[in-house]
């Protein structure tokens, strides 16, 4: 389904030296409007400058909005807390993906579509052979995504629709598979593979916590607070990650090379890499006595240390997500029957200081998605590499969904950005003994 257009709601005119430019205005459904810049080259010889694209819409999409100033996540309409609260993982992917909510048997036919497609290639287990053992799961990741393309040469044709779906289907039921696997492989347990008749979330808790020698059956819990945790991070709009598979699409290359090329952006402290960073800061930190001189450090500017876990491009206000994922810290923590833990105090504490120091106030910094969820998932038993594959496993999702939005678009093209070139003007070779 391709995105509805936007409307044109207006114009701006641009004048450079002599020339003129009339530029429309488009509107979306809701959010900024948008100058549209494509005929400025032609109309006054210039381009468009934003290196970070902090002003820059680079395409429609009916997927996912985001109101960073009201702290506001919707997914094709419906607000995140209500579909934390109220639906399933399986579910927010057939809405991310098809853009409805699943009835009853579809639901039950995306299901089933979904989960016989967990196992993987048996070839593709000798994959983790190569690796070092102390390897980071998000290497493994990146591998064995990009790997993939390799093994399920029937559905990388990204003209053919069917194949589409299917490649679509296959990332979202192998991910956890192969996240799994990479814990596996890490500890030297024996890999387990996918039960089919479990839930999603449920089945992934499974391959990374049973062996083979005892049964193993997830705590319901836990696994409502893994699926939400999958809800939360499943899409995100024009994310870094999201870009860079939109980006890698616009070639016309297969969806598996893509969503590698996702995931290793994703990898970045800046970006899903900071789940993992946090719990690092929280344990430099150490105690809550120590909070005063690290904010110290954080604001000063020679020292490039950040408070991780904080602030966002968008969101000028709370991250709607990190609140559920406190809420749901809470959940966990009660279930495991953990009283007291010393990293949420200093989290809390941290959290507390942040928003009430004119530094942090002044720039609209507020906890991201990354602030609680590490904290959860240690809780859960996950070490702290897992936490950015699961990120990835989750993000899957929305990256396949805004991929194939893309190819449907029929006004998609190649993505080419422009450069302002700051190097050497034209000049001849120099022979080598006359250079110096
Ligand atoms: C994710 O885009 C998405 O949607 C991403 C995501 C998704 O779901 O896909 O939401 C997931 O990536 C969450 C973000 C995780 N990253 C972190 O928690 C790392 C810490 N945060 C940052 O480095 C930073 O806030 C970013 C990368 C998230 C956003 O960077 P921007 O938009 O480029 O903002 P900026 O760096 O220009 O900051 C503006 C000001 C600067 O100060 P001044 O130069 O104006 O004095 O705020 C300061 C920054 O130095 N600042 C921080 C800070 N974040 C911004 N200062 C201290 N600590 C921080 N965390």
């Amino acid at each position: 389904m391709a995105p509805n257009p936007s409307t044109q709601v207006g114009t701006a005119t641009l004048t450079y030296g002599d020339k003129s430019a009339t530029l429309p205005v488009l509107a979306g459904t809701l959010g900024t409007d948008c100058v549209d810049v494509r005929k400025i080259q032609g109309d006054l010889n210039v381009f468009t400058f934003d290196p970070s694209y902090g002003a820059t819409a680079s395409c429609e999409s009916a997927i996912t909005y985001i109101d960073g100033d009201e702290g506001v996540l919707l997914h094709r309409g419906y607000p995140i807390d209500q579909l934390a609260e109220k639906s399933t993982f399986l579910e927010v992917a057939h809405l991310l993906l098809f853009g409805e909510l699943p009835t009853a048997p579809q639901l039950e036919k995306f299901t089933s579509g979904v989960m016989r497609h967990t196992m993987l290639h048996e070839q593709i287990r000798r994959f983790w052979d190569g690796f070092r053992r102390d390897a980071h799961p998000m290497a493994m990741l990146c591998s064995v995504v990009g790997a993939m393309s390799a093994f399920y040469p029937d559905s990388i044709n990204t003209h053919d629709e069917r194949q589409r779906e299917i490649s679509a289907y296959r990332l979202i039921a192998k991910m956890p598979t192969i996240t799994a696997w990479a814990h596996k492989y890490t500890t030297g347990q024996p890999f387990m593979y996918p039960r089919n008749d479990m839930g999603y979330a449920e089945n992934f808790l499974y391959m990374f916590g049973a062996v083979p020698t005892e049964d193993y059956k997830p705590n319901p819990v836990l696994t409502r607070a893994m699926d939400r945790i999958l809800i939360l991070h499943a899409d995100h709009e024009q994310n870094a990650s999201t870009s860079t598979v939109r980006l890698a699409g616009s070639t016309g290359t297969n969806p598996f090379a893509c969503i590698a090329a996702g995931i290793a952006s994703l990898w970045g402290p800046a970006h899903g890499g900071a789940n993992e960073a946090v719990l690092k800061m929280l344990g430099e930190i150490g105690s809550v006595k120590n909070i005063p001189s690290f904010i110290e450090q954080v604001k000063d500017k020679n020292s490039n240390v950040k408070l991780m876990g904080f602030g966002h491009r968008v969101y000028k206000n709370f991250d709607p997500r990190a609140k559920i994922m406190q809420k749901t810290c809470y959940e966990v923590l009660g279930e495991l029957g953990i009283k007291d833990e010393p990293l949420l105090d200093l989290a809390i504490e941290l959290e507390k200081i942040a928003l009430n120091d004119e530094y942090f106030v002044k720039r609209k910094l507020y906890p991201n998605v990354d602030f609680y969820s590490g904290i959860i998932l240690k809780a859960m038993g996950f070490p702290t590499s897992m936490f950015t594959p699961i990120f990835a496993l989750a993000r899957t999702v929305g990256w396949i969904s805004q991929w194939k939005e893309m190819i449907e678009d029929p006004t998609n093209r190649i993505g080419r950005p422009r450069q302002i070139y700051t190097g050497a003007a034209a000049r001849d070779y120099t022979p080598i003994d006359q250079r110096g």
